[in-house]
């Protein structure tokens, strides 16, 4: 019954994890969480379950039936790095809502970014490009990134083939797209930009992109809203668990930081006598997994839970509250299984330096544990898994997979070669305690790099931060970030970066106790009560259709005066 229930739990947290969608953007990734990605790809097929994004929600591909456009899968042919050429073309995945649309408003892109663009639907439904595309008139599209969902300009992913995934080739699909896209039902209108006011949505990855789309792109695309960007490419990103030691609950941060230094004191030696490391594996009941780093590694994922947090109850990820609650709790036992463990627990606790805390550690060493035992080792026996098959990082066998089924290799291969924000506890300054270990290092979460790309060099973050990183800023460029999250340390909110002035140009806001991209999701005005959406999130949404309103007054003004000089032009000609 136990181990049933355990199986369950653990059952309820993928399913949890797959209607939810709180896995969003991540760097350093293992094949664990490559095996899981495929596993929500194939769990999404079989269950048909795309799109859906909620228990209730309906199959929003029928609302919004999937559209492609033929694009050129090479747009640089004065390019070398992109030799051989092709001058083939592939098909994009889009979706579009034409149902607010009326004449002369604007066409708004949601560029999904580094997951499949069916994700992306619930924010055409009711999210804020439906928001914004309601208040303005304007037609709402999800548009997939080349690489991702179903949008393949190749029929192999081996590293020769990837060479077409870099944010230029993109950032050129997307400008492409508003060059020549029809949407079918409306040929009889012309909706191509420079025409119309194309303005551009991203979250994250995608936030940044559309900072440089407006930068690069600005005669196609009239606005662009960034949020929770990461304009500024970082290699050894250490500063993603920076959110959490500043704005989660203190006694969590505090307990993270102890444990955390009494496991790396066993780990890396300096206390350590005998043979500790295999005794602290075993009482983690991680006893069979080979490495010290895979170890360190897997006793993490919860302090990582920061980001998958939302303010719709059935968006977010609870796993971080439950994380916190447990190795915060001193005084009760909140896994009573663990109970035997206690005394080996104790002369850890001593092995790892922290002897005088012995009390206060032990409650919490032992509810870590049980968080541990709980969500890794039973998942790891549910799946009928030697702890090494289930949990290490170093599979050559895998990594060297590389037929068109392997779509993990996307997104590992843009930060390989390009955006790095390598997750590491190494790179924490020494004078600071970090909240993952470092053991967690720079090899550790390039093994993907290596082992499937052989790429050997940190990647070339100078191709992105040429856009202008933490200092871009363009006319009509909005930057929205979240104030805990993870990723503001690689926006132009960055913590210590001077302030800026928001306007109705260049709007900068900051959603107070935001986390990542908070203003992407919404709800049907029926779905609202007071306090949800909270009212930081329903301020910035209201901001975002009141600047996009006030640049569709300036485009108006703007195509007028373009009229009124054709027009002349017209007369002049006429005169003559
Ligand atoms: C949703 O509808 C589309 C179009 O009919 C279909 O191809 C897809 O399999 C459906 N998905 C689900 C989850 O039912
Ligand atoms: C290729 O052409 C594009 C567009 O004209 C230009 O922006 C880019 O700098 C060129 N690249 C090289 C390597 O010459
Ligand atoms: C991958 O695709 C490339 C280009 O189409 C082709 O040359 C290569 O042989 C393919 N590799 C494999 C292993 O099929
Ligand atoms: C650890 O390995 C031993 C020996 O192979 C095996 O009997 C045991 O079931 C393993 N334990 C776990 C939790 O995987
Ligand atoms: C979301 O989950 C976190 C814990 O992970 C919790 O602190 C927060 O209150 C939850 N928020 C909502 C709106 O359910
Ligand atoms: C678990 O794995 C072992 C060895 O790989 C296999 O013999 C056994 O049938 C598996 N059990 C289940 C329930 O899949
Ligand atoms: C809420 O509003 C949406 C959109 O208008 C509608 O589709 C849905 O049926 C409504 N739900 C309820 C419970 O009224």
């Amino acid at each position: 019954m136990a181990v049933l229930g355990r199986l369950v739990a653990v059952a309820a947290i993928c399913i949890a994890q797959l209607v939810s969608g709180s896995l969003g953007f991540r760097t350093s990734l293992t094949i664990k969480d490559f095996r899981e990605q495929m596993m929500r790809v194939e769990q999404a097929k079989n269950t048909r379950a795309v799109g859906i994004t909620r228990r209730e929600d309906v199959n929003l591909t029928l609302l919004y039936p999937t559209r492609t456009i033929s694009v050129p899968v090479d747009h640089f042919h004065n390019d070398s790095r992109y030799e051989p050429h092709s001058q083939d073309t592939f098909s994009l995945r889009y979706w579009f809502d034409p149902s607010h649309y009326q004449k002369g408003g604007p066409i708004i892109v949601l560029q999904s970014g580094e997951t499949t663009g069916e994700n992306r639907l619930p924010y055409l439904q009711k999210g804020i490009v439906a928001q914004l595309a309601e208040a303005t008139g304007g037609l709402g599209v999800i548009l997939e990134h080349r690489y991702y969902g179903e949008s393949f300009p190749v029929s192999n992913l081996s590293t020769e083939s990837l060479r077409f995934l870099t944010t230029d080739q993109a950032l050129a699909d997307m400008a492409y797209f508003a060059q020549h896209v029809e949407f079918p039902g409306l040929e009889h209108l012309d909706l191509t930009a420079p025409k119309n006011a194309y303005i551009a949505y991203g979250g994250s990855y995608a936030g940044a992109f559309v900072a440089f789309l407006r930068k690069l792109y600005p005669d196609v695309y009239w606005g662009a809203i960034s949020s929770s960007g990461v304009t500024e490419a970082i290699y050894d990103y250490w500063q993603y668990y920076e959110a959490a030691r500043l704005f989660a609950p203190q006694n969590c941060v505090t307990a993270t930081q102890k444990l955390t230094h009494l496991v790396d004191n066993i780990l890396l030696g300096g206390h350590a006598t005998g043979d500790y490391v295999q005794r602290l594996k075993t009482t983690f009941g991680l006893g069979n997994l080979t490495r010290s780093d895979d170890f360190a590694n897997a006793l993490s994922f919860g302090i990582q839970g920061l980001q998958g947090t939302n303010w719709d109850p059935t968006l977010n990820d609870t796993a971080f509250g439950d994380y916190c609650n447990a190795v915060s709790t001193s005084d009760k036992l909140l896994y009573p299984a663990m109970a035997t463990r206690r005394s080996e627990v104790q002369e850890l606790i001593v092995a790892g330096g922290y002897e005088h805390e012995l009390e206060e550690l032990t409650g919490q060493m032992l509810n870590y544990i049980g968080y541990v035992d709980e969500t890794v080792v039973q998942s790891c026996i549910a799946q009928n898994e030697s702890q090494d098959a289930c949990l290490t990082n170093f599979n050559s066998a895998y990594y060297h997979q590389d037929d068109i089924s392997q779509q993990w290799r996307s997104w590992p291969y843009q930060y390989c070669t390009e955006w790095g924000f390598l997750q590491t506890g190494s790179g924490v300054p020494a004078d600071q305690l970090p909240l993952v270990s470092r053991l967690i290092d720079l090899n550790y979460a390039s093994a993907v790099c290596k082992e499937a790309f052989n790429i050997y060099t940190p990647s070339d973050v100078e191709a992105i931060n040429k856009h202008g990183g933490f200092g871009i800023s363009y006319p009509r460029l909005a930057i929205i970030d979240g104030q805990r999250d993870p990723w503001r340390a690689a926006t132009p909110h960055a913590i210590g970066l001077p302030p800026r002035a928001s306007t109705t140009s260049e709007p900068f806001l900051l959603i107070e106790g935001g986390v990542h991209h908070w203003d992407e999701n919404g709800l049907f005005p029926n779905e609202t009560k007071p306090g949800l959406p909270p009212q930081p999130v329903a301020d910035a949404q209201r901001e975002e259709v009141a600047f996009v309103k006030e640049w569709m007054v300036e485009w108006s003004l703007n195509s007028r005066s373009v009229a009124e000089n054709d027009e002349d032009e017209t007369r002049t000609w006429g005169d003559l």
